[in-house]
């Protein structure tokens, strides 16, 4: 039996975890879930998996959760914590073997810093934790001989395509994109499109912040960065492909011209369950993919002009040492104050490019000061907001 912990577990990531975990029943528990502020779900999880150790985002949620609690077994309920350090508990639970990064946005860093310290694998979905400190997690794991098993479908898909494969038989590593719900918009209608516009994705389910990231590209962008950590890959070795059927979730071109693809359906649960099983491979109840359905797989180039985050995200990566941690903190300030219509969506990459624009990369750096340019940043995007991008709307 390999117990879990799982870190954002009331989040999509969370949830389809606990149904790979649900399916196989006789191999995975769960020692320990984190979410933040939907306790009525969570309350729902802990009944189902029975978690010696839960953590909320703050001390009223704790509460909340408590209170749902009192009526279950007292042998049976859970240590109830909150805030980093009860996310931190979670991911180095002494029982816990591999931890699940689910959490959104630079959240995870430290949680998953935490976990990887106290030696547990990583089933890593949280793409931030790689994007801000990509050298100190990889340093990290490394030195504790930790597995960091990327989650995210198109790494996930990479993972599977090298298995056999020497990485000096690598020529290229491929990342498919939808293109999200903009691939066809004329550019200059982007700028007046609303959230809900580009929170509705054309192929995957998934939280808010990816979803605006995939309408931008933003997202591929930073997969760019995490592939480079998890792949030992130069920016120039890792291209971009815009495929709407989100069916190819990535390919490795070889030396010889030979190109790997890994396809499958657009459900979270075969990526998850493959790095909770890896090396292995289990029969899911998943519906199987049907080509014939699909009929048609179509590939494109991405159109630079119209998605600038692309191109930043490469900017970011090239520059290097601290600079990727202020693309995502700008990014990550700019995605909320988009959806809470504050400024507009062409706006995201202004917010982004100018918040670059004040900072002096660092290239030698620990996680405190990691975590010092990441404040920094956020604090400069949101007053770029607040004072250069007057409310639009
Ligand atoms: N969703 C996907 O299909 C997908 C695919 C590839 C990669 N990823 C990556 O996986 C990560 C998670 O994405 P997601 O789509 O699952 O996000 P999500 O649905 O928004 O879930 C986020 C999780 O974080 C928790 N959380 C939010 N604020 C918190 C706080 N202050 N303290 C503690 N927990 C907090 C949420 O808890 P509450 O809901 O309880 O507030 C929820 O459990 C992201 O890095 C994303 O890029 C996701």
């Amino acid at each position: 039996m390999k117990f879990l912990s799982i870190l954002g577990s009331t989040g999509s990531i969370g949830r389809s975890t606990l149904q790979v975990v649900e399916a196989l029943r006789e191999r995975f528990a769960v020692a320990g879930l984190s979410a933040g502020r939907n306790v009525e779900h969570l309350t729902d999880q802990v009944q189902r998996f029975r978690p010696e150790v839960v953590s909320v985002a703050d001390e009223k949620a704790a509460k909340e959760l408590e209170g749902r609690l009192a009526s279950m077994d007292r042998r049976a309920r859970p240590t109830i914590l909150h805030g980093t350090e009860g996310a931190v508990a979670v991911a180095t639970h002494p029982r816990a073997q591999t931890v699940i990064s689910g959490l959104s946005g630079g959240l995870g860093l430290v949680p998953t810093y935490r976990g990887i310290e106290a030696g547990k694998d990583i089933a890593l979905a949280n793409k931030e934790t790689l994007v801000m400190a990509g050298a100190i997690m990889t340093d990290l794991a490394r030195r504790k001989g930790v597995h960091l098993l990327p989650v995210d479908s198109e790494h996930n898909a990479i993972l599977q395509c090298l298995q056999g494969v020497s990485r000096d038989q690598v020529k290229r590593f491929i990342l498919t994109a939808s293109g999200g719900p903009f691939l066809k918009t004329p550019v200059e209608e982007l700028e007046n499109v609303s959230p809900e516009e580009a929170l509705a994705h054309p192929t995957w389910k998934m939280g808010k912040k990816i979803t605006i990231d995939s309408a931008t590209l933003m997202n591929k962008g930073l997969e760019v960065i995490e592939a480079s950590w998890l792949f030992g890959a130069s920016p120039d070795e890792i291209h971009i492909l815009i495929h709407p059927q989100s069916i190819v979730h990535s390919l490795v071109e070889m030396v010889d011209g030979s190109v790997m693809a890994q396809m499958g359906i657009t459900d979270m649960r075969l990526a998850i369950q493959y790095a909770l099983t890896y090396p292995e491979r289990l029969e899911t109840r998943l519906p199987p993919l049907s080509l014939s359905r699909v009929r048609q797989l179509e590939f494109y180039e991405p159109d630079l002009a119209k998605f600038p985050c692309i191109h930043l995200a490469y900017e970011a990566l090239r520059i290097g040492g601290t600079m990727p941690a202020v693309l995502n903190a700008a990014d990550e300030v700019a995605v909320s104050a988009f959806v809470d219509e504050k400024i507009r969506f062409t706006d995201i990459p202004r917010v982004v490019r100018r918040v670059m624009q004040n900072h002096q990369a660092l290239q030698l750096f620990d996680l405190e000061t990691l975590l010092e340019v990441d404040t920094r940043a956020r604090q400069q995007a949101a007053e770029m907001i607040q004072h250069q991008f007057a409310s639009v709307f």
